[in-house]
């Protein structure tokens, strides 16, 4: 009996420390494998890539439709063309005044100084020196993502 009680705290140490190593070595192969799971795992199961962000339905809006959207502090315009969805910044690329969608031209036209873009951004008329900045759009079971 003597023995049994001596022997505890050196049993309850080599147990404790086990369990230490036994834990470490669970999380360095989690560190290792979790991210390779994760590669492996198909894009459409977990949503986009990493950077994207929802921005709203695909039924939401209608073929020659657009929309303000914000992400962050980034002002955007998303359209929606017969073939696929555009995301571009609302910022005009004169002097930083804020595009709109104009349905009835089916152009982006910036009210500030009568500049004009196509549904891809690029500058039909006006003082903008430059096309629109565009953003990747992917569509997701249904869900509109944009990356900024
Ligand atoms: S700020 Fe847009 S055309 Fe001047």
């Amino acid at each position: 009996m003597k023995t049994n009680h001596a022997e505890q705290p050196e049993t309850s140490r080599r147990h404790f420390l086990d369990w230490i190593l036994k834990g470490g070595f669970l999380a360095t192969l989690l560190g290792m494998f979790l991210p390779a799971l994760t590669y492996l795992w198909p894009v459409t199961r977990r949503g986009p890539v990493g950077g994207m962000v929802e921005v709203g339905r695909e039924d939401d809006l209608a073929v020659w439709g657009a929309k303000k959207i914000s992400i962050g502090e980034s002002p955007m315009i998303l359209l929606r063309t017969p073939q696929s969805f555009k995301a571009y910044s609302a910022v005009c690329t004169h002097l930083g005044c804020l595009v709109e969608w104009s349905a009835d031209k089916r152009l982006i036209e910036c009210p500030c100084h009568a500049g004009f873009f196509d549904v891809e951004g690029r500058v039909i008329s006006g003082p903008p020196p430059k096309s629109l900045v565009g953003h990747t759009v992917r569509v997701v079971d249904g869900k509109i993502f944009v990356k900024l």
